[in-house]
């Protein structure tokens, strides 16, 4: 069976778990759960460096003895990594027997093999990174990482490894394997730094307690970064189970930060190299999270805890924020505001509000039961079969994000063809049953694929969504249920909404004029305003107005018409013209009423792009509040038609 060995950068225990330690394991869990998907035997490998002088501060303020403070890390550690769906195989703490077997081994071979010399250190030293520092590293004397914390000026018996001697071998190494190091921009940066020159560093520390002594000094404890980077070889088994090790080593993925790029892709080799040891397949280097912009930090006041924003809308929603919203390999931002703006667009309005629809209507046409008909309609069909291929192709590159993002291309598709083929228009004709089966039935199935798709990013949800249209949720693979299936009877179940919506307050960059605009203003030769708060929708001018009556441009300009997306949609209770809609604008998601009820069902409006007049004064109608009002050509005495495109911009696009 073909097997996969990921890990990801095991964690200072300092300090709790935030959103930025969790993006990385959430971005490692995806690729770990892809992988299961793909059928590989996979191991995916977490952990906690435990040997940083940090640590053992932390303890000793805590009064609590340096091992004892580590146990009750792990369980916080673990307790966040479960309840944000981790699903890593193995986890290492760096104070366990196996890990000590490991250190032991490398250092005794690089130890043999003359690569490992004494010496004197003497220089800087910040504590915060556990980095030896060069005088070229600092900004006004201090670390630039850490500017509050004056570096120490240590001067110790050293131990030294001999990094200078692999810089060519790792230039040819880079030269060989271009994957090696990814994505591009760190790849270019490493490279740089490698032709810059290695020199020699430290990988032990003098008269400290806390960490591995060298088994060829007892005085002496193995640097930390020396120490934590070997984790990923004694987790399968490096200098205590043969066995194991030959079956997993090297690991096929190391994911970690950008700003520790550099360990892994520089001083790691290099060791494995002397320790004539197989080098990891692959580094990736992943972007930083920022709060609002700002680096994630203690003392800004900018940590998130991944367990409240997980409480706040869910697991999968914050899952999904972070794997679609970020493009992996790059910075990404969070902030509370769009969190739930995603939600409300991505889960509530459109996969959530898909969910409801199909399963609704299966319910309302076919009682529940949704089958293939004779008549096959493929075009959905192949829209299907062409995301998956664009899903595994962006997901063998580790572009999550456009993985996440393919598979809602076929969630808008499906939403769409509803669009497209009228399901409620279908069902009173009894000639079309056939017809109306395939329609309901390829909904299920695009939504089936589309739930496929998400499991890796979503879990959870995924196979919630599964039972929902009655597909199989357990032991999913990609060559059994990763293409479009068109067989079999399916129990639809109708339940309540997977993401009920937030109502939340928006706050908008546009004000609303003092006046607002006049919908009469309206160049209304062929299209009028539905003003949303008037129940009769204004009547097109009979005759052009008089050159004097014409308005200027800077007049025209002042009414901004968006583009906007429609959500959601339905009838207003008691209200024979009212519909209620939510529709995206491109920088936000907001509620109106339009008068179009009689010439249009809810569920026909959903999908469809439309225009309206996005900085109108709110108004309330029948209780609900309206933000903005539709276009629509409004015929005297006829149904209104609402402005739309043949090839729709994506919303918030301006018209004029
Ligand atoms: N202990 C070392 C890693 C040793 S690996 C052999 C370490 N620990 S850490 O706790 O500081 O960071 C753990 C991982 O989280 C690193 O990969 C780091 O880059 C990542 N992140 C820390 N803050 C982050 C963000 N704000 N955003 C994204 N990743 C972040 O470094």
């Amino acid at each position: 069976m073909k097997q996969f060995f990921l890990t990801t950068a095991i964690d200072y225990v300092n300090s709790r778990p935030h959103l930025g330690t969790a993006y990385e394991k959430i971005c490692a869990d995806v690729i770990a759960r892809y992988k299961r998907l793909c059928g590989f035997e996979t191991r995916f490998l977490m952990g906690n460096d435990e040997h940083s002088q940090n640590v053992f501060k932390k303890a000793k303020e805590e009064g609590l003895d340096p091992l004892a403070y580590c146990d009750q890390m792990e369980r916080e550690f673990r307790k966040t990594w479960a309840y944000v769906d981790v699903s890593f195989d193995d986890f290492i703490r760096t104070t366990e027997p196996r890990h000590k077997l490991g250190v032991t081994e490398i250092a005794r071979r690089l130890w043999d093999a003359g690569d490992i010399y004494e010496g004197l250190y003497e220089g800087w030293y910040c504590v915060s990174c556990e980095e030896f520092k060069q005088e070229k590293d600092l900004v006004n004397g201090n670390c630039p990482l850490h500017p509050t914390l004056k570096p120490e000026w240590i001067r110790e018996k050293n131990y030294f490894f001999r990094l200078s001697k692999y810089q060519q071998p790792l230039l040819d190494h880079f030269a060989a394997h271009p994957e090696f190091l990814q994505p591009d921009v760190r790849r270019n940066e490493i490279l740089s730094l490698i032709r810059g020159g290695l020199i020699d560093i430290s990988v032990s520390r003098a008269g400290q307690s806390w960490g591995i002594p060298l088994p060829f000094d007892s005085e002496s404890v193995v640097y930390v970064w020396f120490d934590a980077l070997i984790n990923y070889a004694s987790a399968v088994g490096l200098g205590g189970d043969p066995e194991l090790f030959a079956k997993w080593w090297p690991a096929d993925l190391h994911i970690v930060g950008k700003d520790i790029t550099r360990f892994h892709a520089v001083i790691w080799p290099a060791m494995l190299m002397a320790a004539k040891l197989p080098l990891p397949r692959q580094v990736f280097g992943h972007g930083f999270m920022t709060l609002n912009g700002q680096r994630m930090s203690k003392t800004l006041g900018t940590i998130v805890d991944p367990i409240e924003a997980a409480d706040r809308l869910g697991v999968d929603p914050l899952r999904l924020y972070l794997v679609k919203e970020v493009a992996f390999g790059g910075d990404g931002d969070f902030s509370w505001e769009r969190y739930d703006e995603r939600y409300n667009v991505d889960l509530a309005n459109n996969l959530g509000n898909l969910v409801s629809r199909v399963t609704s209507m299966a319910h309302r046409y076919r009682g529940g039961r949704v089958a293939p008909a004779a008549t096959g309609n493929d075009q959905l069909a192949r829209l299907g079969e062409s995301l998956v291929a664009e899903y595994r192709d962006a997901m063998d590159r580790f572009a999550l994000h456009e993985g996440a993002a393919a598979a809602y291309k076929l969630v808008d598709g499906a939403n769409e063809f509803i669009a497209a083929t009228v399901p409620w228009t279908l069902a009173k004709d009894p000639a079309m049953a056939d017809r109306l089966a395939q329609v309901l039935f390829d909904a299920a199935e695009a939504i089936r694929l589309a739930a496929v798709m998400l499991a890796p990013v979503m879990p959870a949800s995924s196979r919630e969504i599964l039972r929902r249209v009655g597909a199989p949720a357990d032991g999913l693979t990609f060559d059994r249920d990763g293409r479009w299936l068109n067989v079999g009877e399916r129990v639809v179940l109708q339940e309540g909404p997977l993401w009920p919506r937030k109502e939340m307050t928006t706050v908008t960059d546009n004000p609303v004029p003092p006046d607002g605009p006049a919908p009469g203003a309206l160049p209304p030769v062929s299209a009028s305003v539905i003003p949303a708060a008037a129940p009769a929708p204004v009547a097109p001018t009979a005759a052009p107005a008089a050159a004097s009556d014409r308005i200027s441009i800077e007049d025209f300009m002042k009414v901004e018409l968006r583009v906007a997306k429609v959500l959601a949609a339905e009838k207003v209770e008691k209200s024979k013209k009212l519909l209620k809609l939510s529709v995206d604008v491109g920088t936000e998601q907001r509620t109106l009423v339009a008068g179009i009820a009689e010439a249009y069902e809810p569920d026909a409006l959903v999908g469809k792009t439309v225009v309206i007049v996005f900085n109108l004064k709110p108004a309330k109608l029948m209780g609900i509040e309206s933000n903005g009002m539709v276009l629509a050509a409004s015929p005297d005495g006829g149904k209104p038609t609402v402005v739309s495109f043949e090839n729709p911009p994506e919303p918030g696009t301006r018209v004029r």
